[in-house]
C-alpha cells in the first residue's frame, strides 16, 4: 500500500536518504526544504511554516499517513532555535489533523545526542512555552557567553516537547505514535566541516564516543526513522531512540534508562 509521507530536510543528508528509502519502498514522499523539494519553504520563519503546512495539505488531500521532521541546522546563531525547535513543532502541530485522518498515522522527529549535553534552561523553557520571541532574545544573550549551548538547547527542548505532546489529547488517543531518533555523528553535509579539521574532529570524538561502528551514514538514521513510521510501530511513543554507536551509554552510564 502506498502511503503519503511528508519529509522535511528532504534535499540533503538524513532527510534525503529517508525520502529515497521510502520512495523505493513504494511510498509517495512530499519533500519540504529550502530548495530542490516538492515544497520550498523556510521553516525558520512563521510564514514559511504556514506555507509548508498549506502545501502539504494540498498535496496529500488532507490525509497524511506519516510525517518526518528532519530539517535542522547547526550554525552558531540564534536562528537554529527557530529551525530546530519551532520549525519542527509548528509543522507537527499544523499537520496533526491530517495525520489523525489517516488509517495508521505515524510521526517522527530528529533529535541529537547533543540534547544530553549542557543546555541553557531559559532557552529551553521559552521554547516549551511556545514563546519564540523570548527564546530568540535569550539565545542572543547566550551568544555573548558562547553559542555552544544553543544547539543542545534546541534538541533538549524538542525531546521534552515530544514527551509532553505524545500523550496529549489528539496524539496517542488519535492513534498517532510520535517518536524521535537521536543520532550521534552522521556523515552528511552538516558535519562535513568537522571532518575537514583534525583538531575539531578530535574534540568531537571525545564529546561523542561511538565504539559501535563509528560515524553513521545517513541511510542508517533513515532506516531507524523508517521503522518508527512503519505500520509495525503500533505501541512505541514518546521515545528518543539513540542511534549513536553507543555514545549516549558511554556518556551517561548504566543508571539512565
Ligand atoms: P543536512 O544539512 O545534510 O540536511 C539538513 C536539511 O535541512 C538541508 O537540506 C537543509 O536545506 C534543510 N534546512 C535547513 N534549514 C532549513 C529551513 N530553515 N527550512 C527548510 N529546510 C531547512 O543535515 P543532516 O545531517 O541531514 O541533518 C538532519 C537532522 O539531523 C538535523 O535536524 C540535525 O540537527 C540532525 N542531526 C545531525 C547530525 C549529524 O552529525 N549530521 C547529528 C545529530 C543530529
Amino acid at each position: 500500500m502506498s502511503r503519503r509521507i511528508a519529509v522535511t530536510g528532504a534535499a540533503s543528508g538524513i532527510g534525503q536518504a529517508l525520502a529515497r528509502q521510502l520512495t523505493e519502498a513504494g511510498d509517495t514522499v512530499i519533500g519540504i526544504d529550502l530548495k530542490d523539494a516538492d515544497i520550498c519553504a523556510d521553516l525558520g520563519a512563521a510564514t514559511g511554516r504556514a506555507s509548508a503546512v498549506e502545501g502539504v495539505l494540498e498535496q496529500c488531500g488532507g490525509v497524511l499517513d506519516a510525517l518526518v521532521l528532519c530539517a535542522g541546522i547547526n550554525a552558531p546563531s540564534p536562528a537554529l532555535i527557530s529551525v530546530n525547535y519551532f520549525g519542527v513543532t509548528a509543522l507537527a502541530e499544523g499537520l496533526r489533523p491530517a495525520l489523525a485522518a489517516a488509517r495508521a498515522p505515524r510521526a517522527a522527529v530528529v533529535g541529537s545526542i547533543s540534547g544530553t549535553q549542557p543546555v541553557d534552561d531559559e532557552v529551553v523553557a521559552a521554547c516549551l512555552a511556545g514563546d519564540e520571541a523570548a527564546a530568540l532574545a535569550r539565545a542572543e544573550a547566550v551568544m555573548g557567553e558562547g553559542p555552544q549551548k544553543l544547539y543542545p538547547s534546541s534538541k533538549a527542548a524538542l525531546a521534552q516537547w515530544l514527551r509532553r505532546t505524545c500523550v496529549a489529547p489528539g496524539w496517542a488517543d488519535a492513534g498517532i505514535p510520535l517518536n524521535a531518533v537521536a543520532p550521534g555523528v552522521v556523515r552528511t553535509p552538516m558535519s562535513a566541516a568537522l571532518f575537514a579539521d583534525e583538531r575539531m574532529k578530535a574534540v568531537m570524538d571525545r564529546a561523542v564516543p561511538m565504539p559501535l561502528g563509528g560515524y553513521a551514514g545517513p541511510e542508517v538514521i533513515a532506516a531507524s526513522l523508517a521503522w518508527l513510521i512503519s505500520p509495525a510501530n503500533t505501541h512505541m511513543t514518546g521515545q528518543v531512540l539513540y542511534v549513536d554507536g553507543g555514545a549516549e551509554v558511554s556518556l551517561r552510564g548504566s543508571s539512565v534508562f
